[in-house]
């Protein structure tokens, strides 16, 4: 339980989700709810209201987010009043996402339930439903006048993906926008909800230790790894049409980018701290069309023999596709503080193991004096953070190899977030950007400007890679580390990935 007397608790509220019969809502919306309500984190007086297409009535809607804490969150559901005071918050409302007089409906809906409830109209609705309908349902709720009520707040949350390239997603902010000012838009990214995330920003900005060295004199350069050994699964279908790019590079992969080049900003406050991840992504410069083939890499997951996974015949997946599974990226950041640096971007599925890790590498020392003992395999001068699985850092350097002589070695010194904090001690993302929300702290959330300027770089590799411009397709197989042209990319520099995280460092 944390120390509340420290803690904000937000004001009394209405959650409508949007989308509550599916996957998102079950998996995580609820069980991080239930999780913060647990732990004290939510006012006393508070509903959920679940709306989405699928008839329903209240008790199978319980029963239903029941399974779902059950299954997906952390700790057990405590029968009795714990279960049953939190399942007495939860509502559901059927409604068709165009139909106007549904959210008239809705409203009135909503208006009863506060009244009964002691509830003032502060809402904060959340859009988990599939992005097609997104634009729907903003449209009727601004028709229903249901965007900004008199005497509490009124914010939306937006899951990804927002967008599916620049057009689109500024075609969405425009639509956001005719009816919710910028300060009532969340756009949700749940990479920031992860406290290894945020920690970057901690690191950086609260030790005076690693700063002064964080620029060009001083960094070599930059990798970001987010690999998965899961495959498309069942979501090939989505994937399909999303790819590598779009699904992690858009959103997570960016965020890291940014969260590692940005300024310090003056205060924590979401409009300084979000200008400067803008003024980041505005200075990435993506690899020009000819560049495109020697500083990109696109691949997907094909089974050699067989015996493993194949990307072309999931589920929903064309028999011919050529959307990647896997892309790697060399990119540079034009500013002071960066001109020059590589920063080398990887994600892929159905590879060995699923670790996120962001590597500093320092550059070596000028003129080395000493003999380097030729079985360390231990990487030097890195500084590594591990997102997950086993959220930490790990610093890599050089050090007297113990005896006669003066011989040197890479040792690793590490620090594991479980050692100090416990295994329970970090929450789950969506905990966190849930209660943001209610906050009314965007900080943690994309702005309208963030995504378009992100979108701005996704958009010019796709166009390059479309018009023949990029590497051809490339294939690896699933539980490999990735195809060989993502180690040529770096090789061809002298460089090799490196990870430190799963306690093996190992460059390949
Ligand atoms: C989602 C992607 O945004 O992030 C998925 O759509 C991906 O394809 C997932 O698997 C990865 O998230 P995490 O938290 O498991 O790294």
């Amino acid at each position: 339980m944390p120390d509340l007397s420290r803690i904000r608790i937000p004001p009394p509220v209405t959650i409508v989700i949007f989308g509550a019969s599916g996957d998102l809502t079950q998996r995580k919306l609820i069980p991080a709810l239930h999780t913060l309500a647990g732990s004290g984190l939510l006012p006393e007086r508070y509903l959920i209201v679940g709306v989405a297409r699928t008839p329903m009535d209240d008790d199978t809607f319980r029963q239903h987010m029941r399974e779902g804490v059950q299954s997906f969150g952390r700790g057990q559901v405590q029968d009795g009043p714990a279960w049953d005071g939190f399942a007495s918050k939860l509502h559901y409302k059927h409604l068709q996402y165009d139909r106007l007089e549904d959210y008239q409906d809705l409203a009135g809906y909503l208006a009863q339930l506060e009244a009964d409830n002691g509830l003032p109209a502060n809402r904060l609705y959340y859009l988990a439903t599939p992005p097609e309908v997104y634009a729907p349902i903003v449209q009727q709720l601004g028709a229903a006048s249901m965007c900004k009520t008199g005497n509490g707040y009124t914010r939306i949350v937006v899951e990804k993906p927002f967008g599916r390239d620049l057009a689109s997603a500024h075609d969405l902010n425009g639509k956001l926008h005719y009816v919710f000012d910028e300060e009532q838009i969340y756009r949700i990214d749940h990479y920031l909800g992860k406290e290894t995330v945020q920690n970057i920003m901690v690191f950086r900005f609260a030790n005076a230790i690693f700063e002064p060295l964080w620029n060009r004199y001083y960094i070599d350069h930059v990798q970001i790894s987010v690999l998965e050994d899961v495959g498309v699964g069942r979501r090939g279908g989505y994937y399909d049409q999303a790819g590598v790019m779009r699904d992690m590079f858009q959103n997570h992969i960016m965020q890291l980018l940014t969260l590692t080049a940005m300024e310090p900003p003056t205060s924590w406050d979401a409009t300084l701290l979000r200008d400067e991840k803008v003024k980041v992504l505005r200075a990435v410069r993506v690899p020009t069309p000819s560049e495109m083939a020697i500083r990109s890499v696109r691949a997907q997951y094909r089974s050699r023999k067989g015996d493993g996974p194949t990307y072309r015949q999931e589920e929903g997946v064309a028999a011919d596709s050529t959307t990647p599974t896997y892309a790697a990226l060399e990119v540079f950041v034009d500013n002071w503080r960066w001109q020059g640096v590589p920063f080398y971007l990887r994600s892929g599925k159905a590879l060995g193991d699923k670790v996120t890790e962001l590597v500093i590498q320092f550059k070596e020392v000028p003129h080395m004096l000493f003999r380097t003992d030729d079985r360390s395999t231990n990487i030097t001068n890195t500084l590594s953070f591990c997102l997950q699985p086993d959220e930490g850092f790990h610093l890599g350097f050089q050090a007297k190899v113990p005896g006669a002589g003066m011989r040197a070695r890479g040792v690793d010194m590490d620090y594991a977030f479980a050692s100090t904090f416990g295994e329970q001690g970090l929450p789950e993302a969506y905990e966190r950007l849930l209660l943001d929300a209610l906050l009314g702290d965007a900080s943690l959330f994309a702005r309208a400007d963030e995504i378009e300027s992100s979108w701005r770089i996704i958009d010019a590799i796709h166009h390059a890679w479309a018009s023949g411009d990029g590497p051809p397709l490339a294939f690896y197989e699933p539980g490999s580390s990735g195809p060989d042209e993502a180690v040529a990319l770096l090789a061809r520099r002298g460089r090799a990935w490196t990870l430190c995280c799963n306690n093996g460092a190992t460059k390949s």
